[in-house]
């Protein structure tokens, strides 16, 4: 039933790890640190080569970067990643490793990732980047285990009533299972509310509420709990982060929806505040308030999948830089002044890849590409970075247990964990 045999998951990059790291030793000896240093400084690339050993105002590496700040004050810091990219674009594997103390998988952990049929798994992606992770001392969340998107073509035909409960439990026995004491956290259910559905209870007509009624969302989580009795058991949720009437609505049912799983005696650990912004966005009273609420339920609060998008801005670069910096700035200095908020993380670390430019409602009406992640397109640190470092700085002074604050990128092999 496991494996690596997967056949139907297209393999990105044809490139393997070894030849990846390979050629990035190979850089490193060709062009010396020149030819790794270029991002974080102010030069234009033309230039890097002048003045790259010199740190300049956006050197934000080792102890300037996102991760020791964050290890300073007792928080985890990072984004998503995609497998393709650290395999196949050192700048991008470097800028994570360097940065993140935290990564997820953006997609590689979905079911459409690791299911390439009913019988198979595909674990190749999801276990690059747990290996790179590992390898840079950084921890890794799960996401996810139970969700109404990223569902393999196949489900349709073959999940059924009579089955779906033993199709879930087996998929997070063995998916769980396989990364049991390795991860962090896990997304066990995703967005489970939508107040459009209608229901008196919030949730959302999803395959998987269809199929099985709510008690999917118990049935996810204590059987998470049974295949991996470590890693912090998560609820994750959008549009909870403001204080308008749909979001504090919706804060609403997602605090019900936890306060019945604790009555019920359901495992969970943690609620995830996805954090998908728009310029201009602040949270209100709202939000920290729900926030300590969580910590009074003995509940830690991970912001998730933070990025703003600023489709909302004029074009000029300056105006939108300053626009969403403003917002990371308002939205994480009081969120991460909250001490149950133990882990920050982008959607993302480049505006090269993120997720916004490739949605149709989201992307700007102008057509340039949006910028709302902590690293442009070139790797130069944005405002959003130092807004984001600064409201980490904010955070009271407490040191990390046993996390390294910054390990370095390793250009050799790592050892593959055994993971069966
Ligand atoms: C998104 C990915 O970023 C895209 O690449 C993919 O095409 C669709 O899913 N909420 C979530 C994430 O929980 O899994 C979503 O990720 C973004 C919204």
């Amino acid at each position: 039933m496991s494996g690596n045999d997967g056949s139907g998951v297209r393999r990105g990059s044809a490139k393997t790890r070894r030849e990846f790291l390979t050629s990035a030793a190979a850089v490193t000896a060709a062009g010396g640190m020149a030819s790794l240093l270029p991002l974080g400084c102010e030069q234009p690339k033309s230039k890097a080569g002048q003045g790259a050993l010199a740190p300049t105002l956006n050197d934000v590496s080792g102890p300037r970067s996102l991760r020791a700040h964050g290890a300073a004050r007792g928080l985890l810091v990072g984004c998503a990643v995609n497998p393709d990219h650290l395999d196949g674009e050192p700048e991008y594997a470097r800028t994570v490793a360097e940065q993140a103390s935290i990564v997820v998988p953006e997609n590689a952990m979905k079911w459409a990732a690791l299911r390439p049929n009913p019988t198979q798994y595909d674990f190749r992606r999801a276990d690059d980047v747990v290996v790179f992770a590992l390898s840079h001392e950084q921890k890794v969340r799960g996401h996810n285990l139970c969700w109404h998107e990223a569902i393999p073509a196949w489900f349709a035909g073959t999940v059924t009533k009579e089955n779906a409960a033993q199709y879930l439990t087996q998929h997070i026995q063995t998916v769980a299972g396989r990364y049991a004491g390795k991860l962090h956290s896990w997304d066990v259910v995703n967005e489970a509310i939508e107040l459009k559905d209608g229901r008196p209870d919030g949730l959302r007509n999803s395959p998987w509420l269809e199929l099985m009624g709510p008690s999917y969302i118990e049935l996810a989580f204590r059987t998470a709990r049974e295949a991996d009795g470590t890693a912090l058991l998560t609820y994750n949720d959008y549009g909870i982060e403001l204080d308008t009437q749909e979001q504090i609505d919706k804060r609403g049912q997602v605090m019900m929806l936890v306060r019945r799983m604790q009555a019920r005696g359901v495992p969970i650990d943690a609620v995830g505040i996805q954090s998908h912004l728009s310029a201009g966005d602040a949270p209100g009273a709202g939000l920290i308030h729900f926030i300590r609420e969580l910590r009074a339920m003995n509940l830690q609060v991970f912001i998730t999948e933070m990025d703003v998008n600023d489709r909302k801005l004029p074009e000029p670069v300056a105006e939108r830089d300053a626009g969403v910096a403003k917002t990371y700035r308002d939205y994480l200095t009081p969120v991460l002044a909250e001490p149950n908020v133990t882990a920050a993380l982008t959607w993302g670390i480049t505006d090269r890849y993120t997720w916004l430019n490739g949605l149709p409602h989201a992307s700007r009406a102008d057509g340039k590409p949006e910028r709302p992640l902590p690293f442009d397109y070139d790797y130069n640190p944005t405002p959003a970075f130092f807004a984001e470092r600064d409201a980490i700085d904010g955070r009271t002074a407490q040191a990390l247990p046993g996390a390294d604050p910054y390990a370095p990128f390793h250009p050799t092999q790592p050892q593959r964990p055994q993971f069966e």
